[in-house]
């Protein structure tokens, strides 16, 4: 009778609490605020290469020259996605809020053809793009790293290798994450090269192992004397290219030569009265982000509150819409004309918008096998940097899947990316992020694939704001979107902003990816009672981002309880 009593009891507490209203942005009181810097931040994945953007940075360097020391030691320290041997994307404000965006986004070599990954049936065989040489993308990072330098450096490039320089050659020391990734492609380092690598290890990897990397050594030295033709002439290439043709990959001499950097116009719009500074195409990141934020200000978050089921449903329905359109229109722009005027139209999304409904999910009109839950892994890397001045940039940068397509340039020490996986190898059939993609992201030679990287910048009452971006392929754009709300709608610190529990669709497949155990239980019935259909995933996404705070310092935001990620400042 008692147990009776106390369970009732128990249940009707449930149920109070149940039916508590949101927790709205005016209650938020901060659980975690990131370090602070009065002058500057650098945010980045890995302790080691934030320390080398700190070190340009106290050294009397710009925003600029740092991130293109926090790049190339990321290559030494965070191998899994720091790269020379992949790409991405930059967007930067200067202090004087003069904005701009730079692709260096890998390129299909010329040698490239649009069927390249089926068989003879016309079925995609995955393995090719994904493993081995015939997976990599012309590199695009040295190339950006050089035109970065050009336009905005103001130390001599030669200085800002230094740091990685001496990282690869006296080694240093493995985390248990380091130790972690590299075990887990132990089999994969076998299977695509034809040589035993330093990071092929039959006893296993730990934690305190060290990591002395001689060989990239050289090869970051001839790109500190010799800039960008250390990487696209001479040794270096000599070495790409012969191991291409050893492993029957595609790059040339001629695909080196024809590399090139673009600077491009970000892409701009208006979030309540924020400012919001991205990515345009070839990746689809900034543009898909507008077109969320255009949806998310037909509602009112900061009070249906962070992460309840009304939020979490109403975030979906606008993912599931947009992301529909990013697999139809969007593109390499040199090669597809992709219709910018019309996705951002805000007509075009209210008319998109206007059929979703409170109470009832919509379903993705055709529901697909996307393979969002057996992603092989979560490795791109994404640095955020403000300086003295107060120049910002925003940087991510991939090798696509952790280790690229897992071949190491043989005597040059670093791996090649798989960025050919992000084409679409044959229309409505996924990719590795479960995306599928049509004509407008078909393979073609010299031309970029699509990405969802998303390199963000805020501005607020014509200042800057905040610095965001993250890793996680097609995740990518709907953790920045939670980043901006989290800080706009709900009022969060940046640490707390970064730590929130994240959530991710992308209309095929027709399901909600959460974090495991990162939901309370009210939250998902709430959500399958809407028609949702919840998957789990053990993360979503390695944040760095900095936030200006209202006296005017900065709150660096890193996802430490999701990666080695490491925010510091003065
Ligand atoms: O460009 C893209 O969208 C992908 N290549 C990014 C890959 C990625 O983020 C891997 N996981 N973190």
């Amino acid at each position: 009778m008692k147990r009776n009593l106390a369970s009732s009891l128990l249940a009707l507490l449930v149920f109070l609490l149940s039916c508590q209203p949101p927790r709205s942005a005016a209650d938020y009181t901060p659980k975690a605020i990131g370090p602070i810097g009065d002058s500057a931040m650098v945010a980045a994945t890995h302790p080691l290469a934030t320390r080398a953007g700190v070190k340009i940075l106290r050294e009397g360097g710009n925003a600029f020259d740092a991130a293109i020391a926090v790049h190339f030691a990321l290559q030494v320290v965070f191998p899994e996605a720091g790269n020379i041997g992949g790409g991405g994307f930059a967007v930067i404000r200067e202090s004087d809020g003069s904005i701009a965006s730079l692709d260096f986004r890998e390129k299909a070599p010329a040698g490239a053809a649009r069927d390249m990954y089926l068989d003879e049936n016309g079925d995609v065989v995955q393995e090719r793009s994904r493993i081995g040489h015939l997976a990599a993308g012309v590199p695009g990072s040295v190339a950006g790293m050089w035109e970065l330098h050009q336009k905005y450096g103001s130390l001599p490039w030669a200085d800002l290798l230094k740091p990685a320089i001496k990282l690869a050659y006296e080694g240093h020391v493995l985390t248990e994450l380091a130790a972690h990734n590299l075990n887990r492609a132990q089999e994969a380092f076998k299977t695509a090269n034809r040589f035993v690598l330093w990071t092929v290890n039959e006893e296993g990897w730990v934690e305190g192992d060290s990591s002395i990397q001689r060989e990239l050594a050289a090869t970051l030295s001839f790109i500190q004397n010799n800039g960008r033709d250390g990487f696209y002439k001479g040794i270096v290439a000599d070495q790409i290219v012969k191991e291409m043709q050893l492993g029957g990959g595609l790059i040339t001499q001629e695909d080196l030569d024809a590399y090139e950097a673009i600077w491009r116009e970000p892409t701009v719009g208006i979030y309540r009265g924020h400012r919001i500074i991205s990515m345009p195409p070839p990746s689809s990141g900034g543009i898909a982000l507008l077109q969320l934020l255009q949806g998310a200000e037909r509602f009112d978050f900061s009070k249906t509150g962070h992460n309840t089921s009304e939020t979490i449903h109403l975030m979906t329905e606008l993912e599931r819409r947009v992301y529909a359109d990013r697999a139809t229109y969007l593109g390499d722009p040199d090669y597809y004309d992709v219709p910018v005027n019309m996705l951002l139209d805000p007509e075009y999304n209210e008319e998109r918008y206007s059929s979703i409904s409170r109470n009832k999910k919509t379903n993705s009109t055709e529901i697909k096998e996307g393979k969002v839950d057996i992603i092989e892994s979560v490795e791109t890397t994404h640095y955020s940097i403000v300086d003295v001045e107060g120049n910002a940039v925003s940087v991510t940068t991939t090798l696509n899947g952790y280790f690229g397509c897992k071949v190491m340039v043989r005597g040059a020490g670093f791996f090649l990316n798989n960025e050919m996986d992000d084409f679409s190898a044959k229309p409505g059939v996924p990719n590795q992020f479960g995306l599928v993609g049509a004509e407008s992201n078909a393979i073609a030679p010299g031309k970029r694939m699509l990405s969802s990287m998303t390199p963000t910048i805020v501005e607020k009452n014509g200042r800057l704001f905040m610095v965001t971006g993250t890793p996680g392929g097609a995740t990518i754009i709907t953790s920045v979107f939670q980043s901006i709300l989290n800080v706009i709608d709900h009022g969060m610190s940046m640490q707390d902003a970064v730590d929130a529990p994240r959530v991710h669709s992308q209309w095929l497949p027709d399901v909600i990816v959460s974090e495991e155990g990162s939901l309370p239980g009210d939250v998902i019935t709430g959500l399958e009672e809407l028609g949702h259909e919840l998957v789990y995933r053990t993360q979503l996404g390695k944040m760095n981002t900095i936030l200006v705070r209202p006296d005017g310092t900065y709150e660096g935001g890193s996802d430490r309880n999701r990666g080695d990620c490491y925010a510091e400042g003065f």
